[in-house]
């Protein structure tokens, strides 16, 4: 039977209990970790968020009646427990916080009993995740995710603190709105008022915070959620938590500068890590050149060397092939793993080919010096050294090689480096690399519409020095975007807005958008522009990826409480689910083709 808190008063969270207080008498309240009865002498381990307190009953200094109460104790019963905080009598425990100290019990209440959980409420469980995620409660109470939700809590209000010390406003922007370009798809969500009409759930503020810079509000910040219906991966969730902002009469310097500052505040008084200001920066071009990747990892070497002169003449029909299509041929050294066996290699070439690469060609240096390689075959024995010596292999040392269009190179490539990198231990985690990444191109090629699209969203500025190559040459044009990298992951991203409407018509008119359709996706904010807008830049940061990386967690799904998996479904609740036809009706809606 659950008893109530009635007359019963908290007075110290679990480990606010020290040998300060030896002496006084305490109440707290939590859920059994554990309870051992030792013949006499019931220990329990009481455990709230703040961390774990030893208890002990006995039966002459709590009485039978609350002795008798202990006995019934079992995991994850809440309890609320009165005693007197007394030094250790049987040792101390180093591991824990109040290690040095028990609580002799005096009076117990159960506030709430529990059926034998699915697993053990403990750090680094091993309990299989779709478990942990349909019991999310219970894997809540576990101390590593406690952390990590506690370490978010304080990352937002050392960012709200600093943002409003820089003059930004915490100013909301809706959730039911028209489709945002950020190029995902969008969840959708029917209007029962204008049946046929749909509202799109916010991929980002984009649009809004652009409204609020013409409306005058000059810095903007929220802590925003977003929604994408994209694929999801460790580092993607369907709904995610952006920090996001705008500012207005400012220059890329000006955006880059506060948020320098912003990380520095939140990575030092978080966790204690400093940011060396200014954080290094690094074209979009130079970054995709030495690491295949516009996130790269800069905590390894491993770079990219480019081989397509040494090799333009051979006759290996796959380098021979792909520089005639205007690819490339790439290699990295993977240092001392010449001898690595042809099994593993093997794996490393179909790793290669899920980057889409038609073959991986490796040239492996063994520890007397001599070649074992997958294409030697194929080509004169000056061009092999050629090679190896413009990859400065040494003996030991593995080649890998990629040759097709510049954009799989690179693709391959860079993952094949960070892969290495992670196999062979390469990497810290207490190693906090920030990298801004500058200049990236206005458009990309998408092979599958087959025309150019905006890299980052179609209110992004161009650089004026390339204003003039809109067009003669879109694809090489450069723009005012930015992204934060730390540790191979994006943190974040923004750009100086377009604020002139004849270059705003002009990117609109190369993106394939028509008057009309620019109109009637946008036309409110072509039209509020209309009335005077000032410059503005923005950026924003995706929270959930930022505390995965402070924690080392090793998916957002940990710093999130309650998480989608890879289905976008929640094991859990069950979202998403059918709803009853009377709603669906209501909606003017039929479902057909289910399946
Ligand atoms: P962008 O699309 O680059 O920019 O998003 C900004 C940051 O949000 C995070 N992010 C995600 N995190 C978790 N799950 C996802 N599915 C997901 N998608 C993105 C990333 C990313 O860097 N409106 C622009 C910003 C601007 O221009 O000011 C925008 O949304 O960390
Ligand atoms: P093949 O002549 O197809 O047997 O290929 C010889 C070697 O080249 C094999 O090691 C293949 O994995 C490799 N290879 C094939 N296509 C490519 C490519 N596009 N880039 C790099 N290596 C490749």
């Amino acid at each position: 039977m659950a008893e109530s808190m009635k007359g019963l008063k908290r007075t110290h969270r679990c480990t606010e209990v020290s040998n300060q207080n030896t002496g006084e008498t305490i109440t707290v309240m939590g859920w059994v970790q554990k309870s051992r009865n030792k013949g006499g002498i019931i220990f329990v381990d009481l455990r709230d968020r703040s961390g774990l307190l030893q208890v002990i009953f006995e039966e002459e200094k709590c009485g039978a009646e609350s002795f008798a109460k202990a006995e019934k104790l079992r995991s994850e019963f809440v309890v609320a427990i009165t005693g007197e905080v007394a030094l250790r009598a049987g040792g101390i425990n180093k591991n824990l916080a109040t290690g040095d100290i028990e609580i002799i019990a005096k009076d117990i209440r159960i506030l709430s009993e529990s059926e034998t959980p699915p697993f053990p409420v403990e750090e680094n469980s091993k309990t299989k995740e779709d478990i942990r995620l349909k019991y999310r409660t219970l894997d809540l109470r576990r101390a590593d995710l406690q952390r990590n939700l506690m370490l978010r809590s304080k990352v937002v209000s050392i960012i709200r603190n600093f943002l409003a010390d820089e003059g930004f406003l915490e100013i909301e922007t809706p959730i039911l709105n028209k489709s945002t370009p950020e190029g995902a798809r969008d969840y959708l969500v029917p209007s029962r008022v204008h049946p046929g009409s749909f509202y799109a759930l916010p991929q980002s503020p984009q649009i809004f915070k652009q409204l609020l810079m013409a409306a005058g509000y000059d810095r903007y910040y929220q802590v925003a959620k977003c929604f994408r219906d994209e694929d999801l991966r460790a580092d993607r969730q369907p709904e995610f938590t952006q920090i996001d902002m705008e500012l207005s009469f400012v220059d890329i310097e000006d955006v880059l500068d506060v948020n320098e500052r912003l990380l520095a505040r939140v990575f030092k008084e978080a966790i204690d890590v400093k940011v060396p200001l200014p954080i290094p920066r690094m074209t979009w071009k130079e970054a995709m050149e030495r690491f295949g990747s516009d996130k790269p990892d800069v905590r390894f070497g491993m770079e990219l060397v480019n081989v397509t002169d040494v090799v333009k003449d051979c006759e290996f029909a796959v380098f021979k092939g792909a520089i005639e299509n205007g690819g490339s041929v790439r290699a990295i050294n993977v240092k001392g793993q010449g001898g690595m066996p042809r099994k593993k290699i093997d794996a490393l070439v179909d790793f290669a080919k899920g980057y889409g690469a038609k073959g991986l060609a490796y040239i492996a240096i063994q520890e007397d010096g001599s070649l074992k390689s997958s294409f030697a075959k194929f080509m004169k024995e000056e061009e092999i050294n050629a090679l190896v010596e413009k990859t400065e292999g040494k003996s030991g040392d593995l080649l890998l090689f990629a040759a097709d269009r510049d954009k799989i190179v690179f693709s391959v490539l860079g993952a094949l480096r960070c892969e290495m990198a992670e196999q062979l231990g390469l990497v810290s985690k207490d190693d906090y690399r920030f990298l801004w990444i500058t200049e990236f191109p206005v458009f990309e090629w998408s092979d599958e519409e087959e025309r150019y699209q905006a890299m980052h969203h179609p209110f992004t500025m161009p650089m004026e020095e390339d204003l003039e190559m809109l067009d003669t040459d879109m694809g090489k044009a450069r723009a005012k975007a930015y992204d934060i990298v730390l540790n191979g992951v994006e943190l974040g991203g923004g750009s100086v807005r377009i604020h002139q409407d004849d270059i705003q018509e002009k990117m609109f008119e190369l993106l394939g958008i028509s008057k009309e359709d620019a109109n009637d996706r946008f036309g409110f904010l072509l039209t509020a522009f209309k009335y005077g807008v000032p410059p503005h830049a923005g950026i924003a940061f995706g929270l959930d990826r930022m505390i995965m990386l402070m924690t080392g967690a090793d998916s957002i799904r940990d710093v999130i409480a309650f998480p989608k998996i890879k289905d976008a479904s929640c094991l859990m609740s069950n979202a998403p689910d059918k709803v009853d036809e009377k709603q669906l009706k209501e909606l003017c809606i039929e479902v057909v083709n289910e399946q």
